[in-house]
This record gives structure tokens, C-alpha cells and sequence, in this order.
């Protein structure tokens, strides 16, 4: 059984929000594992827990938060949704992009998306972080598709264009200000995978032969239903972990272990590689917020 995550239930959840705070954000973001610090730079901050907003669901995931604070950033108004939701954890596709309609709803024009990635195109190295440019949304292809279903014209079309997922504008003006304060940053094609097990090393050769250069398992239905909402959106992906070639020796591209293990792979290796690249991410998002103005 789909279940409704309609109009109604958006305007529940956006009245209660407005009861919690009186600011108009203009800008959302989406902080991913082990980016939530982000969102304790927030000025002025009304901060709303997703278990009292109608229809959240709570996150259950280590590095995520579950919360909203909306208030100041670099004289933008912002919503910031600390911690999110994912499919793996049992969530359907209109559950986990239910927070990205709301702020829609409050107002919000622009979206900015961040998740922990790995890195599958061979010139990366774990902390870099890579400006999304397109996505490849394999559960979405698959059928696990936020909009499947009926559509309510209301919020959007029923066969949304997705030429342009990710803002050119926006883009440019990512990498202008990662120039100007001298962030690296990459420029690549994210692959959503429906987690929550690793991929296989044939899954990594498959995603490599498809063009993915980094590989997570969240953000694509965000941005989908952020294109359906008519929002403009930013993606920035960390790369928490290099993801080894089949076969390749662990060489100094892949990261060290976390209890000197096996070379395998943990979720502490990703927050903490996360967190090392939290402070550049923090800098680069300070300026687009800068860079975008009032305009
Ligand atoms: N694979 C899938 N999702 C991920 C990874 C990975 O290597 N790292 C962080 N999220």
C-alpha cells in the first residue's frame, strides 16, 4: 500500500513548522553523514525536531541529527534539515523526499544537497568533495520512484523534465567561489544505489561502465522531487571512502581500515572522513550562500 503524502499532509507538516518559527527561508539544505555540523553555524536558529512535524519520519542512522533549523546564514534565511531519511532504512521514496516538499511549501527557491560518497572515478581521493553535475537514479529507473503513482498537477507535472537536475547557474557559481577561496573541487556523476549492503566488485565495475564517479544511497529522489517542486538545486557529494578497483592492491588511494581491519569498509570510516572534509565544505557553502545575494 502507497500511502498519501499529498497536499494535505504537506500543508499539515509546513502550518506546524510556522507555528515553530516565523522566518521565511529562501534557501534549503540537505546535510548528509557526518556533514550535520553545517547546521550549528546557523544564526538566530529555530530548531523543530523531525518527530514533532506531522508526517516526518524520524532518522535511525549514526551522523544523522533529525532536525530542522531554520534561521541566518551569510544574510540568507535558511532551512536547514540536519540528518535525513533513507530508503534503506525501510522508508518509502514519498517518505524520504516528504521534507524536501515542505520546504517547498515554506518557500524555499533553491536547494542545496550534500551526502558522503564513494569515490569511484580513479583520479579522486577520499576527502575530496565533487560538485554534482547529473545523476544516475538506479532505484528510481527501477521503479522506486517517488512520483510513481498518481500526480497531482498541483505540485507539479506529470512527466517532469530532467535535463537540467542540477542548476547550471548554480553550478558556475559553485565553482567560481571554490576558486576564489581555493576549495579543489571536482566536477562528476553521482550513482544512487538502494544500499544498504556495499557494492560487489562487479556492482563497482558496473557503476564505473555507466559513468558514475561517485556512488551513494540517497539524494537523486530528493533532487527529483526538488525538479518536480520546481526548485533549484546544488548537489555537492564528500568523498568519504575510494572505492578499490576489483582486484587492485590497497594502495594509497584506498583509506586506512578503521580498526585495522581487512581494508573493509565501515560507516565510522565515512563520518570520519566526512568530518575531516566538513570545514572546506562549511567554507565553500558560506560562499555560494554569499555568492547567491537577493537575486
Ligand atoms: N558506497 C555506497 N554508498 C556510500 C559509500 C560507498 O562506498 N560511501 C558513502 N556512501
Amino acid at each position: 500500500m502507497i500511502e498519501t503524502l499529498g497536499k494535505h499532509e504537506i500543508s499539515q507538516a509546513m502550518q506546524y513548522v510556522l507555528t515553530q518559527t516565523k522566518k521565511k527561508p529562501r534557501v534549503g539544505l540537505i546535510l548528509g553523514s557526518g556533514l550535520g555540523e553545517l547546521a550549528d553555524s546557523v544564526e538566530n536558529a529555530d530548531r523543530i525536531p523531525y518527530r514533532s512535524i506531522p508526517h516526518f519520519r524520524g532518522t535511525s542512522v549514526q551522523g544523522h541529527q533529525g532536525q530542522l533549523v531554520v534561521g541566518r546564514l551569510e544574510g540568507q534565511t535558511v532551512a536547514v534539515l540536519q540528518g535525513r531519511v533513507h530508503f534503506y532504512e525501510g522508508y518509502s521514496m514519498p517518505e524520504v523526499t516528504f521534507p524536501v516538499r515542505v520546504l517547498g511549501a515554506l518557500g524555499c527557491k533553491i536547494l542545496i544537497v550534500t551526502n558522503a560518497a564513494g569515490g569511484l572515478n580513479r583520479g579522486y581521493e577520499a576527502g575530496d568533495l565533487m560538485l554534482i553535475a547529473d545523476h544516475i537514479y538506479l532505484p528510481g529507473m527501477a521503479g522506486h520512484h517517488p512520483l510513481r503513482g498518481p500526480n497531482d498537477v498541483s505540485l507539479g507535472p506529470r512527466f517532469p523534465d530532467m535535463a537540467q537536475p542540477y542548476d547550471r547557474e548554480l553550478r558556475q557559481v559553485a565553482l567560481a567561489v571554490a576558486a576564489k577561496l581555493g576549495i579543489p573541487l571536482r566536477l562528476g556523476v553521482y550513482v544512487m544505489v538502494a544500499g544498504p549492503s556495499y557494492e560487489t566488485p562487479a556492482e563497482v565495475a558496473f557503476l564505473r561502465l555507466i559513468g558514475a564517479d561517485a556512488v551513494g544511497m540517497s539524494t537523486a529522489p530528493e533532487v527529483v522531487v526538488a525538479r518536480h517542486a520546481d526548485l533549484r538545486v546544488l548537489g555537492i557529494s564528500c568523498i568519504s571512502n575510494m572505492i578499490p578497483s576489483p582486484g587492485e592492491p590497497a594502495g594509497p588511494m584506498v583509506p586506512k581500515p578503521p580498526h585495522g581491519g581487512h581494508g573493509e569498509l565501515g560507516h565510522e570510516e565515512v563520518l570520519a572522513t566526512a568530518a575531516q572534509a566538513t570545514p572546506r565544505l562549511l567554507a565553500l557553502i558560506r560562499g555560494i550562500l554569499q555568492a547567491l545575494g537577493q537575486s
